[in-house]
């Protein structure tokens, strides 16, 4: 019987020093056998973001411990593992490289073949470590970094259908959390405070909503919040007001990704119709509710990692490790680590003042 190829994953491109081990199963989905994610919010929340350096020295200080527990949990033998796959960017440089160097030392030390993983695909392929995920399908990414409709042809084949031409979804969340004064992480922290809040209670823009096809802006929601927050007095106009935020982040998904259906559909038809959503936002619950209504009612099949899978985490990048694994796709211990990398390499830079649409 052939042997069931296990990964090792390694993720440290931002916050989160994260290691798993999962396991090729016969079945429809590998099987994790460990997931250990450690998070760095009490080090960073005086700061009310993240600080790169001292990010770097944590990831320093935890990843053998954090290794050592996903390695122990998984009740496997080091000499069981069939290749190490740590995330080679985008990130912060300073955070990736300790992961990088992690995992080619493993690698090396071992003599196993060693994997580097843009972290971006690791979100793209998270679903399928909760259900049987085949190509082709429509992703929407949404993280602290990215907001992208994608259409995914299979392993590294991406074509953007669109894309945030400012900030990112969760980067919207974060900031706006921030000006509410909500501590960090802002987005969890956010939904919280909607839930005891009147959504139509503030009417904020949505900005390029009728134009620009499916691409994405937020930052005019940002200015527009500033300037509430500057009036606002009681507590629970904070809650109204992150309940009025969050409706109206659902109600530009919903028009955004109907344009994003049309788009996909005038490359694959009217056949496997899946839509897939991914990213740290991803968990937000009425986010999800929403996305849910739009694909039933354009007959797409809405697919979401697990929530506890959709932040950032070592399974999804052992789950990139794995089918660049079963294609012998391995790269060399000189492999660098890239701050910048995307999913389409072809697409057009779309950001900032002056970006035409
Ligand atoms: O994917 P992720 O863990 O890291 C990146 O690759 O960026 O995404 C983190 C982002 C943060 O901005 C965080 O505030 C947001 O995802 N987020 C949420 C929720 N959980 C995490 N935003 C809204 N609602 C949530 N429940
Ligand atoms: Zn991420």
């Amino acid at each position: 019987m052939k042997k069931k190829a296990i990964i090792l994953g390694i993720e440290s491109s931002c916050d989160e020093t994260a290691v798993s081990l999962i396991q090729e199963d016969s079945g429809e989905k590998p099987k994790i056998l460990s997931n250990v994610v450690s998070s760095q919010f009490d080090i960073h929340k005086e700061f009310g973001g993240v600080v790169p350096e001292l990010a770097a020295r944590a990831h320093v200080e935890k990843i053998d411990l954090i290794a050592n527990k996903a390695i122990k949990d998984s009740k496997i033998s080091l000499n069981q593992i069939s290749a190490v796959a740590a995330t080679s960017g985008p990130g912060l440089i300073v955070c990736l490289t300790i992961g990088l160097s992690f995992g080619k030392t493993i690698a090396y030390s071992l003599g196993i073949p060693f994997i580097g993983v843009n972290h971006l695909e690791g979100h793209a392929l998270s679903p399928k470590l909760n259900s049987k995920l085949e190509y082709p399908y429509l992703l929407l990414l949404i993280s602290g970094g990215h907001s992208q409709y994608l259409s995914v042809g299979g392993l590294g084949n991406y074509k953007r259908l669109g894309t945030t031409i400012d900030d990112a979804l969760g980067e919207a969340f974060d900031k706006t959390a921030k000006l509410i004064g909500i501590g960090i992480p802002g987005g969890p922290g956010l939904e919280k405070f909607a839930k005891k809040g009147n959504p139509n209670k503030f009417d904020l823009p949505k900005p390029i909503i009728n134009k620009g096809g499916c691409n994405l802006s937020f930052a005019g929601l940002k200015t527009a919040i500033l300037r509430i927050t500057k009036d606002i007095k009681s507590e629970q106009d904070k809650f109204d007001l992150a309940a009025s935020f969050q409706k109206t982040i659902e109600e530009i998904l919903y028009v955004k990704t109907i344009k994003a259906f049309d788009e996909y559909k005038k490359i694959h038809g009217e056949q496997k119709k899946k839509f897939v959503v991914a990213g740290g936002v991803a968990a937000n619950e009425s986010i999800r509710k929403k996305l849910i209504k739009v694909s039933k009612e354009n007959n797409f099949e809405p697919i979401f990692p697990d929530p506890s899978l959709c932040g950032d985490n070592a399974a999804m990048i052992a789950m990139v490790g794995l089918e660049k694994y079963k294609i012998k796709k391995f790269d060399k211990f000189d492999l660098p680590a890239t701050p910048r990398l995307s999913l389409d390499e072809s697409a057009k830079f779309l950001k900032g003042p002056g970006v035409k649409l």
